[in-house]
């Protein structure tokens, strides 16, 4: 990944397609001075994501897209992006998965956190799996995103203890609170 040479920080879209927790940590992070992005674009995949609100709050440009036909809307995104000179991508809890085509297009800049400690549980349901497998760590791993699902390159991940009697919500709050460090600490890791 190139170096932030220049004082300009790089103009970022985060996707989301619910409650945004990530993006608005994202969105603080990218406020302060050492941060090497700016989030200048919001994508979701329904207009029903409760993150969305964080576009208004900050006055961030969002567009909602219809990804029942992907081509065609993949072809807008990246107009888009082009019009707004985006050149780097974090999904932040966008539930649909990108062609190969477009992920080819942003190689090397398009990162995921997922809540779990890759490559263990790819997908869905990744706390109620390592409570069922009585693991005894969960985590969650911020990642380069490649056409195989949950598969890139790791940049950070956090491991996180599972306690007597968890639960998968208990477990998942946990995480999340771990994943607002992570996310940014691996941004500051890939840039600096
Ligand atoms: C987060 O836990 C994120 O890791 C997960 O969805 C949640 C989104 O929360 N992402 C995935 O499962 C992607 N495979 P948020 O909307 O509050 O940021």
């Amino acid at each position: 990944m190139e170096k932030l040479t220049g004082r300009k920080k790089i103009k970022t879209a985060v996707f989301i397609s619910g409650t945004g927790s990530n993006l608005k940590n994202l969105i603080n992070f990218s406020k302060i001075k050492k941060s090497p992005i700016s989030i200048d674009l919001i994508i979701s995949n329904t207009n029903k994501a409760k993150g969305l609100k964080y576009a208004n709050q900050f006055n961030i440009t969002k567009k909602i897209f219809n990804f029942q036909k992907i081509k065609i809307v993949e072809k807008q995104i990246l107009s888009l992006m082009k019009k707004e000179n985006i050149h780097f991508i974090c999904l932040a809890g966008f539930m649909k998965i990108l062609s190969k085509n477009f992920i080819k297009k942003f190689d090397g800049k398009i990162i995921n956190i997922h809540p779990s400690l890759l490559p263990k549980y790819k997908g869905l349901y990744t706390h109620k799996k390592a409570i069922e497998n009585k693991d005894k760590f969960a985590g969650c791993t911020v990642h380069y995103v490649t056409a195989k699902l949950d598969s890139g390159k790791t940049i950070l991940q956090k491991k996180i203890k599972i306690t007597l009697n968890e639960n998968s919500i208990s477990l998942a709050k946990k995480v999340l609170e771990q994943e607002h460090k992570l996310y940014p600490a691996a941004i500051k890791k890939i840039f600096n």
